[in-house]
C-alpha cells in the first residue's frame, strides 16, 4: 500500500541545514495498524506530510498503492491525496461555521457529489462514529472528542485506502482519548489501514505494530 525507499528531507533556514528525515524506509500493507513515535522535532510531522502528499521529499521514492508519486503532477497529487487519503489532526481542523453534517460534506461536495446525496453520507458518517442526533451542532457546540468523531467521519468520507493521524488524541483528556482509541481499532478491525503518529506510548501501543522515529531515524520496533 505504501512504500518509502531511501526519503531524505532537509530545511534550510538562515544557513543552517536541518536534516528532517535521514534515508527512511517504511512499508505500510493493507490493513495494518501502524505508530509512529518519537519526540518532538524528531521529523513524525515532516514524515506525516510527505506519507500525505502534502510536502515532496528531496529524495527518494514513495509509492501510494502503486503510484510512484514522485512522477505525478501537482494536480495529480491533490487528486490522490483527496482520493486516497483521510486525515486526522491534532486540533480537528473543522469548519467552525459549519454543522456536524456540513463538515463531512466537504470533501463529498468537493468531490462533485451532490448536496442531497453528500447529506445522506454524512447522516451515516455520524451515526457510524456515535453521533446519532448531533448532526446539526456546530463545532463549538460539541466537545473535544465529539469534535474528533467529527473528523473521523470527515476523514472516512470519501472511503479512503488509508488513514493519517497526527496526535489524534493530542488535544482530548485520558479517558476521552481512550475512546477515541476505541473508535480507530474499531475501523481497523473493519479493514481500515490506518498510520497514527504520537509521542504517547500509550496511545501507541494500541497499533499492531510501532515504529520509532529519532533525529529523522526510522527505527522497526521488535
Ligand atoms: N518548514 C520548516 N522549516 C524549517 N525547519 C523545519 C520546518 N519544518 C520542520 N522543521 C524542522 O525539522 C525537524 C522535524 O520537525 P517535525 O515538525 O517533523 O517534528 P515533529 O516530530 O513533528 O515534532 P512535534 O512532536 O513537536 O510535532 C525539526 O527540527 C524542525 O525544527
Ligand atoms: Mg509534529
Amino acid at each position: 500500500m505504501i512504500e518509502l525507499t531511501n526519503i531524505n528531507k532537509s530545511f534550510h533556514l538562515g544557513g543552517e541545514t536541518i536534516k528532517a528525515l535521514d534515508n527512511v524506509n517504511f512499508k505500510v500493507k493493507k490493513g495494518e495498524f501502524v505508530s509512529i513515535i518519537g519526540p518532538s522535532g524528531s521529523g513524525k510531522s515532516t514524515l506525516m506530510n510527505i506519507l500525505g502528499l502534502l510536502d515532496v521529499p528531496d529524495s527518494g521514492k514513495y509509492i501510494l498503492d502503486n503510484v510512484e508519486v514522485q512522477t505525478a503532477s501537482d494536480n495529480n497529487l491533490a487528486e490522490i491525496r483527496n482520493k486516497k487519503i483521510g486525515f486526522i489532526f491534532q486540533n480537528f481542523n473543522l469548519l467552525n461555521k459549519m454543522t456536524a453534517v456540513e463538515n463531512i460534506q466537504v470533501p463529498l461536495v468537493y468531490k462533485g457529489i451532490s448536496n442531497e446525496e453528500s447529506k445522506k453520507t454524512a447522516y451515516k458518517l455520524l451515526e457510524k462514529v456515535g453521533l446519532k442526533g448531533r448532526e446539526g451542532h456546530l463545532p463549538t457546540q460539541l466537545s473535544g472528542g465529539q469534535q474528533q468523531r467529527v473528523a473521523i467521519a470527515r476523514a472516512l468520507a470519501c472511503d479512503p485506502e488509508i488513514i493519517l493521524a497526527d496526535e489524534p488524541t493530542g488535544a482530548l483528556d485520558s479517558k476521552t482519548s481512550i475512546d477515541i482509541m476505541n473508535e480507530l481499532e474499531q475501523l481497523n478491525n473493519n479493514g481500515q489501514t490506518i498510520v497514527l503518529i504520537t509521542h504517547d506510548i500509550n496511545v501507541a501501543k494500541r497499533a499492531k505494530r510501532i515504529v520509532k522515529i529519532s533525529d529523522g531515524k526510522l527505527y522497526e520496533e521488535v
